[in-house]
């Protein structure tokens, strides 16, 4: 949520910063904004709405001297998405980016307020940049106003200030929300994530919770409540050229096509064929641990889902999903025999992080599954096994999901060799499997087309109901999820078998099922659900290998084999045909409205 960026050198502000911007466009879309500072000259612009409109406004503004600036790209969270909402928020001489909440913003505010300071905005950002300036209007020291500020906030947060009350100074600070410092030179970068930095800085360090300091002249000093603080630069060595569109329509797009590939890079070093390996892992990971517990939002909560079933049938060690956002507050029992996994696409998703927090507190051994090296659920963990999906920039998760599904495949049978409960056959007959997935992965133009075509007729109607069972439950959930992300039309997933015990009621030629009907498993329970709808006048879309007579539409799928087989092809099709609806709609596949691609409150 929101995106942050900072420069403080010589080269033109406004371009690092929207440049830097555009890369973080996808944490949140609702405004974007930046402020400048080169010697007395102080300059800021904001605009609603995409960063195309800020570009606009200041296409003749340049800032070619030595300078320091900072920018903001908002999804909003306390407040409407306004121009006097958008950050940088601005004091009297001083202005202020944050990423997070301040949890406290209500009662500073008002202590603020009673001592006379003047609040435009609704949001909770905007205090920091008053706090700041009340303390600095008392002891004059920018840092130790800036130190005081940061010690009453209180929440999550990662803030950019800069002030004419010290022209040449970045001041930053760090809880809970991702920020960066990078390298090149005298030159000092901030940002959310590396993204935009790569390419310009050449090393880079991620800053830990509790850590502010500032930038100056070409260095920085850093603090925590132990005082000032010593760091490590690491080079940088992530591939900008990886996350542009190359041809295709959407970032989604392009993700979806991608899975057949990285699905095999995910695979690579880890599926053998005498079995799995994981060089992240230590042999005696598993020791001791009798129970696996995942956590989990949104997609990746999915992938969990279909894990549990996996974890269970493979490595026959119980294993139980979250959401994190309920685990959080529900007092859960936890004993120390019982693995934390946390699966995030971005590693910044503040619920898991915080519930992977409870987890450690709790004394439990922690595994992330993520797509972000360095991120903070990754350095949280006492180990991480990396998706390698590529950057993913469509903020409806599709790569993502395929490459955490299939760690969690792999991670099962891993388990399983080492509690020995896999046998030999069972180890073949899932590894032949897994080395078909990137076939059973790829798009093909005839699938693509009929998915065209077909979209039209799903335009209208009172909503959809994705159905499945077994593992096809939670891709019947994501689905669902995937379609009312980018179209917007309501749709529910569901377990076939539920759907007599109460929505059947919904059942008319107004309302749509996407069937999932895998051969391979439980073909004739799900095929007599879909009779029941189809019963009541229910439009049916089958999915599935067995031809299905009843469907309005059908969906031939090729690779029956095996349960996963099906199970990602037919999580293609569920994709393409949201992309094709959301597209038919005029919607924006790739920055869907009210969305943003990390999550970083709760
Ligand atoms: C949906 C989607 C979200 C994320 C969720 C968790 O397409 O992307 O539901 O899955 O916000 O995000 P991560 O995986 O980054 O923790």
């Amino acid at each position: 949520m929101c995106g942050i960026v900072g420069y403080l050198g010589t080269k033109e502000k406004k371009e690092i910063l929207l440049d830097g911007l555009q890369e973080l466009e996808y944490r949140g879309y609702d405004s974007a904004g930046i402020a400048v500072i080169e010697g007395k000259k102080l300059d800021s612009f904001k605009a609603i709405g995409k960063l195309e409109n800020l570009r606009e406004k200041t296409k003749s503004f340049h800032s070619e001297g030595f300078g320091i600036s900072i920018g903001h790209t908002r999804w909003a969270t306390h407040g409407k998405p306004t121009e006097l909402n958008a950050h940088p928020h601005l004091g009297r001489y001083s202005y202020v980016v944050h990423n997070g909440i301040i949890e406290n913003y209500q009662a500073l505010k008002e202590e603020l307020i009673s001592e006379g300071f003047n609040f435009l905005s609704q949001t909770d950002t905007e205090t920091i940049v008053h706090l700041y300036e009340k303390y600095y209007n008392q002891s004059e020291d920018p840092f130790k106003a800036f130190e005081q500020t940061v010690n009453r906030l209180e929440g999550a947060y990662a803030t950019l200030l800069i002030s004419e009350s010290a022209p040449d100074t970045i001041f930053f600070a760090k809880n809970g929300s991702p920020m960066l410092l990078g390298f090149d030179g005298e030159e000092i970068y901030f940002a959310s994530s590396d993204t935009p930095i790569i390419g310009k800085a050449s090393e880079v360090y991620y800053l830990e919770d509790g850590e502010y300091g500032y930038a100056k002249e070409g260095t920085i000093k850093l603090f925590n409540a132990n005082g000032e603080k010593s760091f490590t630069k690491q080079p940088l060595k992530a591939d900008k050229t990886l996350a542009q569109k190359d041809g295709y329509r959407f970032f989604m797009e392009k993700e979806i096509y991608e899975q057949s590939r990285v699905m095999s890079e995910t695979m690579m070093g880890r599926v053998l064929d005498k079995g799995i390996e994981f060089e992240e892992l230590s042999n005696d990971f598993f020791n001791g641990i009798n129970a696996i517990k995942i956590c989990a939002c949104g997609t990746s909560y999915h992938s969990a889902l279909a894990a549990a079933y996996l974890f269970e049938r493979i490595a026959k060690i119980r294993c139980d999903v979250e959401i994190a956002s309920e685990f959080r507050y529900k007092e859960p029992l936890l004993t120390q025999d019982t693995l934390f996994i946390t699966i995030s696409q971005s590693g910044e998703t503040a619920d898991t992080l915080e519930a992977l927090k409870m987890a450690k507190g709790a004394g439990l051994k922690s595994l992330s599954i993520c797509n972000v090296d360095n991120s903070s659920i990754v350095r949280e963990s006492d180990a991480a096994i990396l998706t390698r999906a590529g950057i993913e920039k469509g903020v409806a998760s599709t790569k993502a999901f395929a490459t955490q599904t299939m760690v969690l495949w792999m991670l099962a049978l891993y388990v399983g060799q080492q509690k020995n409960s896999v046998p030999t056959e069972l180890l073949a007959r899932e590894i032949n499997a897994m080395l078909h997935t990137p076939k059973a992965l790829i798009v093909t133009d005839t699938l693509h087309t009929k998915l065209h075509r077909l979209s039209k007729r799903y335009l209208h109607g009172h909503g959809f109901f994705f159905i499945g069972r077994d593992i096809f439950y939670p891709l019947a959930l994501e689905g669902a999820l995937k379609l009312k992300e980018i179209s917007y039309l309501h749709a529910e997933g569901y377990p076939a078998g539920e759907m007599k015990h109460g929505p059947i009621a919904l059942a008319d030629s107004e309302l749509f099922t996407i069937a999932l009907m895998p051969k391979s498993m439980h073909y004739e329970k799900i095929k007599s659900n879909v009779e029941e709808l189809s019963a009541r006048d229910a439009t049916i879309c089958a999915i599935s290998s067995v031809p299905f007579d009843l469907a309005d539409d059908f969906i031939k799928t090729q690779y029956d084999s095996h349960p996963m087989l099906e199970f990602f092809e037919m999580m293609v099709v569920t994709q393409l045909l949201a992309l094709e609806i959301s597209v038919r709609l005029g919607n924006d596949v790739d920055m869907p409205r009210n969305l943003a691609k990390s999550v970083t409150v709760e």
